[in-house]
């Protein structure tokens, strides 16, 4: 049973802050919203159907999200930017961009909010706004998953990873990019890409992540995997196999690519079904999975209050014995994002 003085706390909750909303009304193409107030962030949406979805108070408005979270008994929402970031703006509107829009997440913080900040797409700019977050007491930044646009393994990118390592700054990685988007538009909405492109992307990227050595150069470095982490906890195994059987891969790292799946990164429970969390808890245990929405998006199609997308994955982490439920729902949250 769902217990339900348990602190929740959900770490995977999307905010535009006003000035970002402005932004994308002003854009011609995507991301952009249209004179229809359609939202349009996909990389493929300017030219696919349906053409984004509709841009509603609860993307912007803090009394919507307050609502919201009252309805499904959230105590605490860690706020983040959501995809595509700044990474469609010049070098020095997105150094600009970023900075302000964290000051805008701090100056929101509070007993019921705080916030994961946002990065610009230079190194040397992120690595110095990484200062700032910490400076701000920001609980962690979001990454996508391109790094400034060569992957995350990319070897020039090494400095981000030492400076979150050295701030201890945890990084919460989200897709936004999608795979294998090839045989063009056949009018399936969003399904490929939310439902398959985006976990793929993760697993591709977290993957190559894993390979090129970044986490035996920096082994306290810590990661929250947005969607599960894809389809890592499925794959493991074979990701293993394929390194210990590559000539080229198998003396690289100090250990298999499942040791840093289990021991540097942290999961959201925004997985939508019972099987999907119970194998992610069977591959990493009970203290790295944290309650996540994935709010505004997943709205319900029809008027009611609750969001089915919410209650897909507050039931698949109750149908667990009680103790994990508390861990899961905020009581691991609260330790990781030192949230008390
Ligand atoms: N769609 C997005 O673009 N981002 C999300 O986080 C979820 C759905
Ligand atoms: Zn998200």
């Amino acid at each position: 049973m769902f217990p339900t003085s348990s602190f929740v706390v959900d770490v995977h909750s999307h905010f535009y802050p006003e000035r970002y909303i402005s932004l994308l009304r002003s854009r011609k193409t995507s991301p952009r919203i249209t004179e229809n107030n359609q939202l349009l962030i996909l990389p493929s949406e300017d030219t696919s159907s349906p053409q984004g979805r509709p841009i509603r108070p609860e993307y912007s408005d803090m009394d919507s999200r307050l609502n919201f979270m009252n309805t499904h008994a959230i105590d605490h929402s860690i706020i983040s930017l959501a995809n595509p970031w700044v990474s469609f703006l010049d070098s020095d509107e997105a150094r600009k961009l970023s900075s302000e829009i964290n000051c805008d997440l701090f100056s929101l913080s509070s007993p019921r909010i705080s916030a994961f900040g946002c990065l610009p797409i230079s190194v040397p700019d992120i690595v110095e706004e990484l200062g700032n977050i910490k400076r701000l007491g920001l609980k962690g930044v979001i990454l996508g998953t391109s790094g400034v646009g060569k992957g995350l393994d990319d070897p020039d990118f090494l400095p981000v990873f030492s400076e979150l390592e050295r701030l201890g700054i945890i990084a919460f990685i989200h897709p936004h990019f999608g795979v294998g988007d090839i045989y063009g538009d056949r009018n399936n909405g969003h399904v490929l890409p939310l439902a398959l492109g985006f976990p793929f992307e993760t697993t591709v990227a977290v993957t190559r992540l894993i390979l090129s050595g970044t986490f035996d150069k920096f082994p306290k470095l810590k990661i929250l995997l947005a969607h599960s982490g894809g389809v890592l906890p499925y794959l493991y195994g074979r990701i293993d196999s394929c390194v210990m059987h590559d000539p080229q891969v198998n003396n690289r790292l100090k250990e298999l690519p499942s040791y840093y799946l289990k021991n540097n990164f942290f999961y959201d429970a925004v997985g939508y079904s019972q099987e999907n969390l119970e194998l992610l808890r069977s591959f990493v245990g009970d203290e790295g999975i944290l309650f996540g929405t994935d709010y505004p998006f997943f709205p319900p199609l029809n008027s009611a209050p609750e969001w089915q997308s919410v209650n897909m994955n507050k039931r698949a982490i109750s149908s667990q014995d009680s103790e994990f439920v508390l861990k899961a729902m905020g009581r691991n949250a609260e330790k990781i994002f030192d949230l008390t």
